[in-house]
């Protein structure tokens, strides 16, 4: 048993209050059942054949653990590495949908603002088309709070149109994205977020570089740095 931080849903009440630190349990890759195996793919590269590690990240985007880990730890990994990464982004967390009628009613965390900031980080990814490109952005989103003025302001530095970006959010759009993320993250099932999966094993913010470093048969030069 080793000590780690998460955000973990208790209640709606008591999330409002605080994310907790929860003891995991070693085996947790028992209950994993997303197990791909890495791949050998030229998508996002000029390269022929570059040896990629699948890197799944489950998170909110108001949760104190996922912006640390996103600002400090993502960010730069991506910066380097980005070229042997197959990346997917899960902005779902621990958020809870209901069907109402013909409509779905997300319940977030952290409240409405974490909702927005989960439906920004979903149509990104669905509008910027680039993988590489809207993980970026996403990760300055996540140390500006994910919210309208964090959209501008990063799409301005990163040169990307926001508008069509906070439209989908403010759409139903944006709720269908987030509901579908809301199901691929229930299929995996996780015990509080950051929730991180490299070539599917869990990892964690302190181990990151390392386990990617270490799923690769050949190295990239980023990894002997
Ligand atoms: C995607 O974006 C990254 C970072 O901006 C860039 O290096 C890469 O060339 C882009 N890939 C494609 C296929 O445009
Ligand atoms: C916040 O947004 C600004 C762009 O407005 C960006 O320069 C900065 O890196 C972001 N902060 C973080 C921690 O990503």
């Amino acid at each position: 048993m080793y000590l780690v931080n998460f955000c973990i849903a208790i209640n709606i009440i008591s999330a409002f209050v605080q994310c907790d630190d929860i003891t995991k349990q070693s085996d947790l890759s028992s209950t994993i059942k997303s197990n791909d195996e890495h791949q050998i793919t030229n998508e996002d590269t000029d390269m022929t054949a570059v040896e990629k590690v699948n890197v799944k990240i489950y998170y909110e985007t108001l949760c104190p653990y996922c912006i640390n880990f996103f600002v400090y730890y993502l960010q730069p990994e991506i910066v380097s590495l980005h070229k042997y990464l197959n990346i997917r982004l899960y902005p779902y967390g621990n958020a809870e949908t209901k069907e109402e009628g013909d409509h779905y009613e997300i319940t977030c965390q952290h409240g409405e603002s974490e909702c927005y900031g989960n439906k920004l980080h979903a149509c990104a990814i669905d509008i910027i088309k680039n993988v590489t490109k809207s993980t970026l952005y996403n990760c300055c989103l996540m140390g500006n709070q994910s919210d309208d003025n964090a959209a501008t302001e990063c799409g301005v530095q990163m040169k990307i149109d926001a508008d069509p970006i906070k439209e989908c959010a403010k759409s139903d759009k944006g709720n269908q994205l987030l509901k579908d993320y809301g199901e691929k993250s229930m299929y995996v099932g996780y015990p509080g977020v950051p929730f991180i999966l490299v070539d599917g094993k869990t990892s964690s913010a302190d181990v990151f570089k390392k386990d990617i470093c270490e799923a690769f048969i050949e190295p990239p030069p980023p990894c002997k740095t």
